[in-house]
Parts: C-alpha cells; structure tokens; sequence
C-alpha cells in the first residue's frame, strides 16, 4: 500500500513550501488531497440525495456573503475554505437532479459523468492543439462523426474517408448550444460571401466590401419568432445587427408558418438582401415546438439558401423510433447544434455543430505561428473557441455506456411522462393546458376559480388575462421561493395577447408520476394561499 505524505498546512510553512506542495506529485498520494476527496465524496452524496430543489434563503442575503473585493493575501486552510464554500454556495445551489426539478434543461447526470470529470480534470488535456492534447484530437473526431452519423446516415464510405481526414470536418464541439449556433452561421456566412475573382472573401474584407462586391444592400438571418436568443448574439457578432434577424411569426403550433416564410424570402430578394441562412428549430426553448423541418428544407435547397437546424434540444430524439419521425428533413440541413448537457445528460459546457459538407468549415479557418499552424491537424484550427478542456471524454463514453438504446428509452420516457402531465392537467378544473406538448416540454397555466367559466366558454378578455398572468407569475415566484419542487415560466403570445406560462421540461429520468403529481399539488396549495390572501386584502 501507498504511504500517505503528511498534511502540509498552509499557513503555518513558508510561502515557497507550501507552492511546492500544492503542485507537488508523488508515488505517495497526498493526505490533504485524500481528506479533501473523502470530504468532497460526503458533500457530492449529500447534495444528490436531498430531493429538495434548493433552500429557502433568499438570494439577497446570499449576496451579501460577497460583497468583499480584496484578495486574500495569506493562503486560506484547505478546510475552512472547503466548510465555508459548503455553508454560503453548495448549500444554496440548485438540486438540478432533483426529481421534482422541472422546470429547465438541466437535470439528473449518470453516475460516471462524477469520475470521469475528476480524470477530466487531473489530466488536463487542452483541445486546442494536439500538442496539448494528441489522441483527444483523433477521438473527438470520432465521436463528432457518432453524431453526424445519427443525423445524416451517410454511408460507411463516407465516414471511412472522412472520420480522422483533417481536410474534412464533421462537426465541431462547443462549449453550448450558443456557441454552436454562432459557428454554424459564421460558416455560412462566410461560405455564401466567400472568396470570388478579385475579392477575398467576407472574413478578411468585412461585411460592408462584401455586400458590395456582391451587389447587396444588406445581410439577414431568417427564423421563426421562437428562434432561441443566442441567434440574436449571433446576429450581433457576425455583423449584420440584430434588427436584420427576420422573426417569421408561427402557426397555432408555433412551428414557422411556411408561406410568411416563402414571403420573407422574396420580400428579402427584392430588397436586395443577401440571406445568410435560414434557422429551422427542433424543440423550440419555450415550448419544445418544432418546426416543419422537411418544408424548410426544400424551400432552403429551392432558394439556395443555408440551413441551420437548432436541435440543441430536441436533436436526440432521432434515438427514438417512434419519436424521430418528427424530426424529419434534420437530415438535409446544412448544419445541425445539438446540445450535449441537455438531452445527451452531460455535465455543462458541451454543445456541438454537426455540419453537412465537411468542407465548410474551411471557412473559418486560422492559424497561428506558435502553434496551431496550416499544415497542422489542430482542433482550435477550424472553431470559434481557442483553449478548451476535454468535454469530449463525457461524449465519447456517454455513446458507450448508455448506447442508442439508452437514449432511446430516455427520450420515450420523458415524451411518455410528459403526456401523463398533459392529461393531468386537462383533468384538473386549476389548470389549463396551453399547447398540446410536441416533444417534452409543456405549457399550461393556473386559472383562478374566478375565471374557470370564463375559460370553458372562451370568454376571457385581455385585462382578465393580464390578471391571470400577474396570478401566475406569483405562483412561480413562490413555489421557486419555497424550494422544494420547481416549474419554470415563459411568456406567449396568443393572439396577439401576452400569455404567462407555467413551463414544465420533462427529461429527468429520476422524475417519476408521482413528483409530477406533487409538482401540480403545490401548485394548488399555493395558489389557494394567494387566493386567501387576496380575499383578506
Ligand atoms: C433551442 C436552443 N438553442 C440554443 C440554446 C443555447 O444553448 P446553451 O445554453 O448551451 O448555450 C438553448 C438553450 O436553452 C436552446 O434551448
């Protein structure tokens, strides 16, 4: 067995000692580094086997835990730093693996997502380059062609030739769905106003040479008004400004509504507009719609136009048989997000754009003298982001350990758990369903016994409705106060009337019947204690 080296305790040695330690390996493991793992063990099982969602402490008094901006000067003991990270942070986080936490696109995690964050980080390996990184750029690779596979089902062939041939990228890993997003549409900028004659390209000339040369008097970005707000960073960033990202309105689905959509596009060819790309959604923030994809697509294929699918949330639902369907025509896009910490249950900070021509993303390319050079095989060569960790360790095993298969019965499972709640809902005189669920993400809302036969006969006007709004966002506020089951909202437009939704995202496999049952029980109890309040007043 291995002899523990003692415990150096900081404060007590001398600067240069202690530095020495803290970074210091050996055959013998450290006993501070053994005490904090036992300690950091304790705390991880502790936080994941509280079911509540959070404590009750209000945000404000956390705050004032930090308000002091010095730095200290004496390194702080392992211990007590560890103890009071304890009391004023982890205590207060969220319980995102909590069963009743339904509320956002975070949730429980696999078991060995917990180690292998641990190898993750002891190893250290940088993305970036493969000097810092070597068989990391092989294997993200790899499992980015898992992906591009799943969408596109090329063939063999195609994945032979491409899958490790650094001329070729299939896709590009992020840090989120944003980042994605934003890649996505930087290729296709760059690849519609690239290179032509005497002209360099848009990347080294800037928007304003670019539409000149190519007889334009402006840029756009086209998608549906539920399009998610990392396009308008998006439209931002790439130059063109956020007024030229086109919302097409929805339809009673609030999936685009397709001829408004062919309008835009003829409005935009008349006014001389150059359209960069055209965002199709799979399983919209708000409300998990999505959009006709295959529509989109032959009208993007028709035009000639880029288009981007934003699955980042609904885009492992091509796992499921009997779900993929809906997703039909994701395969003839020409760029793909998907979001590894949503429904791919990785830790945060894993998104990925999967790309159709695996020569578009030249567009982008860069390099550097140090490193990252034009004859290297360099990740951070063809990506938005420069040094990034190894977040492709999740991927990769998360593909193995829980297979199509896996994520197959994750995804039936939270369409499956959601319909329950629908109906649940449709059978309590408290609630009204706001949409018939798409995929796994619901919208309803508590109506006040007041207004009930108001609802029945469709007689609600806009100040009953703004009431009822003011009545829901209470509700949220206190259940999200009281911190033991959670929902969270978003706001509709229905007929041109702001509508306030309770807004259920159901992907945890931990949430079971009955926490939906108890999630839609203290909403009742809430909202009779608002309705005794508001009596008395
Ligand atoms: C549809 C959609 N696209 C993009 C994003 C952005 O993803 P991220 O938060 O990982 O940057 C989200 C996040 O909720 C999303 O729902």
């Amino acid at each position: 067995m291995k002899k523990a080296t003692t415990c150096t305790e900081a404060p007590k040695n001398s600067i240069e000692n202690y530095i020495k330690d803290i970074f210091s390996i050996s055959n013998h493991p450290k006993l501070a580094e053994i005490k904090l793992d036992e300690k950091i063990s304790t705390i991880t099982k502790n936080f994941l086997q509280d079911d509540s969602v959070c404590t009750d402490i209000d945000l404000v008094s956390i705050t004032h835990q930090f308000s002091n901006s010095q730095i200290p000067a004496e390194p702080s003991e392992i211990t007590s730093y560890i103890d009071d990270l304890v009391t004023n942070v982890i205590d207060h986080s969220i319980h995102t693996s909590s069963p009743r936490f339904i509320g956002h696109m975070t949730s429980a995690l696999p078991y060995f997502v917990r180690p292998l964050g641990k190898l993750m980080t002891a190893i250290n390996q940088n993305v970036v380059k493969t000097e810092t990184s070597k068989s990391f750029t092989p294997f993200e690779r790899h499992s980015l062609a898992l992906m591009h596979r799943l969408i596109y089902q090329f063939s063999e062939e195609f994945y032979q030739f491409h899958i490790q041939n650094y001329e070729s990228t299939l896709g590009i890993i992020a840090t989120g769905g944003t980042l994605a997003n934003i890649t996505a549409l930087w290729c296709a900028r760059n690849f519609s106003l690239g290179q032509k004659d005497n002209f360099t390209g848009i990347e080294n000339e800037g928007l304003p040479a670019a539409l000149k040369f190519y007889g334009y008097e402006g840029a756009v970005i086209i998608g549906s008004e539920r399009m998610h707000y990392s396009f308008e960073k998006a439209a931002g960033l790439l130059g063109i400004g956020e007024r030229s990202l086109i919302k097409v309105p929805v339809d009673s689905k609030n999936r685009i509504d397709l001829s408004k959509l062919q309008q835009t596009i003829a409005e935009c060819r008349t006014a001389k507009k150059h359209i960069i790309a055209i965002v199709g959604i799979a399983g919209a923030t708000d409300c998990g719609a999505v959009d006709p994809l295959l529509d989109m697509a032959e009208i993007a294929q028709n035009a000639n136009i880029h288009l981007h699918v934003d699955a980042a949330w609904g885009g492992p639902v091509l796992f499921s048989e009997q779900h993929r369907h809906k997703l039909v025509g994701i395969e003839r896009a020409d760029s793909v997000t998907i979001d590894g910490h949503k429904q791919l249950y990785l830790p945060a900070g894993i998104g990925m754009v999967l790309l159709r021509n695996p020569q578009i993303a030249k567009v982008i390319e860069k390099y550097a003298a140090y490193t990252v050079r034009k004859e290297s095989i360099d990740l951070g060569k063809r990506s938005l982001e420069g040094s990034r960790p190894g977040m492709v360790l999740f991927l990769g095993a998360a593909l193995n350990l829980i297979g199509q298969k896996g994520y197959e019965f994750l995804i039936d499972e939270g369409i499956r758990k959601t319909q329950y709640m629908a109906n649940l809902i449709l059978n309590q005189p408290e609630f009204e369903l706001l949409l018939e669920p798409e995929i796994n993400i619901l919208l309803y809302r508590y109506i006040p016994k007041h207004w009930r036969q108001k609802v029945a006969t469709g007689e609600l006007t806009k100040a009953d409705n703004q009431l009822i709004n003011q009545f829901n966002e209470h509700l949220q506020n206190l259940q999200r106060q009281a911190g033991l089951t959670f929902v969270s909202r978003t706001t509709l437009e229905v007929a041109g009337i702001p509508i306030v939704a309770l807004r259920a995202v159901i992907a945890n496999p931990l949430t079971t019947e009955v926490d939906i049952d108890a999630v839609l029980d203290e909403q009742i109890k809430i909202a009779a204690s608002i309705s005794v309040l508001e009596e008395e007043r």
